[in-house]
């Protein structure tokens, strides 16, 4: 399987939104109402939200490409782009999708691994993101990764008020 990863432009937003909603539409909607669900692919994923965030020089996306097909994609922030105040010495992972029939390939780990090269050329020391406190699978993932609990946030999935484990890896070197 020939993988690339690729940095994605305003050019791209289309596809953006397009593996944005339905990465998340099948990773959450059998453990969510569809009315939450819909609320919040139309707030996170509307076209003007995300010019907005691609436009932001804090954040970077990236797509993981197999054999010409976008299967998932990675953001992350610096800086006062982050959803929490963390501060300089973090990045954040807000998004890591992989769509459910390429997940387990190794794909995940290809767009953790960019997530860790771009800390390290930032300078960043440590990488913190968000989970789902019902969100095994990733909770499973980063632990494997290298992550540890460190505390928890709310998430606001439509009017439905989540806890979100803040889950932090320090870099080596
Ligand atoms: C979480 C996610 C990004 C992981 O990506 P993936 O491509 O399935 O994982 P990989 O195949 O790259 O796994 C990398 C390593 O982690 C391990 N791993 C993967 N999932 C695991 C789990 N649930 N528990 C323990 N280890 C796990 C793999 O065995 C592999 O180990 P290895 O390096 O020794 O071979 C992917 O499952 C996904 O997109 N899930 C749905 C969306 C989601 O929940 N995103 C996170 C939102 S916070």
């Amino acid at each position: 399987m020939a993988i690339e990863i690729k940095r994605c432009t305003l050019e791209d937003i289309k596809t953006l939104q397009k593996v944005g909603r339905e990465t998340f539409y099948e990773s959450f909607k059998d453990q969510n109402s569809p009315e939450n669900m819909k609320a919040y692919l139309e707030k996170a994923f509307n076209l003007e939200q995300l010019e907005k965030e691609l436009a932001n020089k804090h954040s970077q996306f990236y797509f993981v490409i197999v054999d010409k097909e976008v299967v998932g994609y990675l953001k992350v922030n610096v800086d006062d782009a982050q959803t929490e105040k963390m501060g300089k010495e973090y990045l954040e992972i807000e998004r890591i999708y992989i769509r459910q029939t390429f997940q387990k390939y190794g794909l995940g780990k290809c767009l953790f691994n960019k997530a860790v090269e771009i800390a390290k050329a930032l300078n960043k020391k440590k990488i913190w993101l968000g989970v789902w406190e019902k969100n095994e699978n990733a909770i499973g993932f980063y632990e494997k990764m290298g992550f540890v609990k460190t505390g928890s946030h709310v998430f606001y999935l439509g009017d439905e008020e989540q806890t979100d484990y803040i889950m932090v890896k320090t870099l080596e070197g």
